[in-house]
């Protein structure tokens, strides 16, 4: 194997699938087995073949149907687990590996197994002679081997690698491991271990996540000369789970200048894609800000980092969302975003509009901003049209206030300005049959303009329990003639008004049809 050729072991239907809740059916891991082999990833374990008829049969599925990646299957060093894994991976020819394990530390040697280190030791090389027997390619796990004395270590791995096996795995089983001790006893291994320098054996690392360093205890663990890591899609596995593969296989290509001249087959582009029917499977969702897959991954919210995006996308991102799947970059329109991020959004949706007009939708997207998480296009849309008239706007409003409810009379307090600064603002209050007539009715006070309202239509314009309003009015100001109006917002009250205003403001603009 090339020096720095670094093995992604895929764990995700082993060790992830023994997340509580995560258990998955035949067709289903089936499913994901394909998916990581278009993902390419070097080895699939496909499951624990003695624990349950199901997990042999997914475990042969997979060796039969899936081509490319070798399939592994989990046995204890066990007669029986050994002979299950070598029957389950039969299919897959000479890409089958046996996977045999038992536990090194001092803690379980004593009070789980009630062994000598020299019993460990018989009981692992006959483990792995046994699967040897089945297969070419097998990989040894002294359990608990983050915690077990260095020099045992050793012994173990000198052992095993003797016995036939060409993958020594050295899991951190209780993510008790900080990253530059466990780089510290990868390297020590492999300065100790002749076969892992020769290139006879390799050592590989499986990293649980308990503290939070699964990730950074692999990578440590590759720098000190680990050729192998196993690891799981969305980082999913027993407890806290494992290392996750995404994160890996990302921190390995983007900091090449770092980890060096790393060789990984993965095909990034199919991360989020795996990713996401790993979620689907398992029923385990991905944490929004998780990285790599995670929604906001790489959505840029604040003004400044929208504004650095814009003006070169490196500012603020490292990798490229293509590189893993995604669509591409995100400047979710939040009440952070700046001017820059709305005036390009407009002129992405189409609008050309003026350095005035973009300022006049900023502020009122502001507005919006305030109450709603996102302000979509549907929103920006519905804020241009209802905002952007040919009219000057004469009244605008300010502030509106309605109280209604079963047992009260409906009641709108509303302040208006008319011509902008100059001018100032008006104030008054009405009742009426509802909050809507109740705010039209002050409105018409403050204007003294009397309209009636002939037809009037609300629609939603964007997505959720957040989504925006678009009123349309249809209103007479008394010479038979209709003018139309249009107001959008979260508060369907306030669109109502602000439509009418538009209403307003069109026949003031309008000489023709004076009202009275
Ligand atoms: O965490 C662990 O020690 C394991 C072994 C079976 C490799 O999953
Ligand atoms: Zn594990």
């Amino acid at each position: 194997m090339k020096k720095n050729r670094i093995m992604i072991f895929d764990t995700t239907l082993r060790d992830g699938e023994q997340c509580p809740g995560a258990s998955m059916n035949l067709r289903e891991k089936l499913e994901i087995a394909r998916q990581l082999a278009r993902l390419k990833v070097d080895v699939i374990e496909a499951g624990f073949p003695v624990i349950s008829a199901g997990d042999f049969e997914a475990v042969q599925t997979i060796a039969r149907e899936i081509k490319g990646p070798m399939i592994a299957g989990l046995a204890r060093c066990v007669a029986k687990d050994i002979e299950a894994a070598g029957e389950a991976i039969k299919p897959a020819g000479k890409r089958g590996r046996i996977h045999v394990f038992l536990a090194t530390s001092k803690i379980h040697r004593e009070f789980k197994l009630g062994k000598a280190q020299n019993e460990i030791i018989r009981l692992a090389v006959d483990g792995v002679k046994h699967a040897k027997s089945y297969v070419e390619s097998v990989e040894f796990s002294p359990e608990d081997g983050s915690r077990t004395e260095p020099e045992f270590l050793v012994d173990v791995c000198h052992a095993v690698i003797a016995a036939g096996a060409t993958v020594v795995n050295v899991p951190d089983t209780v993510g008790w491991a900080v990253p530059e001790e466990y780089g510290a006893l990868i390297k020590h291994l492999h300065d100790s271990v002749e076969a892992f320098r020769n290139g006879k054996a390799i050592i590989s690392v499986h990293c649980h996540n308990d503290l939070g360093f699964a990730v950074a205890n692999s990578l440590a663990a590759v720098r000190a000369g680990a050729r192998q890591v196993e690891c799981t899609i969305n980082g999913i596995g027993e407890r806290a789970g494992n290392a996750a593969l995404e994160e890996i296989v990302m921190a390995l290509k983007t900091r090449a200048d770092y980890y060096g001249d790393i060789d990984c087959n993965v095909v990034t582009k199919e991360i989020l894609k795996s990713s996401r029917l790993v979620s689907r499977m398992s029923g385990l969702l991905v944490q929004r800000s998780k990285a790599i897959v995670g929604e906001n991954a790489f959505a840029h919210s604040s003004g400044i980092h929208q504004d650095g995006i814009l003006k070169k996308r490196e500012t603020y991102e490292i990798m490229n969302p293509q590189d893993v799947g995604w669509g591409g970059t995100e400047l979710p329109l939040t009440k952070h975003s700046g001017r820059a991020a709305v005036a390009s959004r407009l002129k992405h949706l189409g609008f050309k509009m003026t350095d005035a007009e973009v300022q006049s939708i900023f502020a009122r997207f502001k507005e919006i901003g305030d109450k709603k998480k996102f302000v979509y296009d549907d929103d920006l849309t519905a804020l241009v049209e209802g905002h952007i008239t040919t009219v000057s706007e004469v009244w605008s409003l300010e502030y509106l206030n309605v109280t209604c409810g079963n047992l009260t009379v409906p009641t709108a307090t509303v302040r208006l300005r008319k011509n902008g600064a100059k001018e100032g603002a008006c104030q008054d209050a009405s009742i009426g049959d509802g909050p809507v007539d109740a705010a039209l009715k002050a409105i018409d006070r403050l204007t003294k303009i009397q309209g009636i309202l002939r037809d009037y239509a609300l629609r939603s314009v964007s997505e959720g329990q957040d989504a925006m309003g678009e009123v349309t009015v249809k209103v007479d100001f008394g010479n038979n003639e209709t003018v139309t109006g249009k107001g959008a917002g979260t508060d369907i009250v306030e669109a109502s008004a602000r439509a009418y205003l538009n209403a307003v403001n069109r026949h003031l603009s309008n000489p023709a049809p004076r009202s009275k």
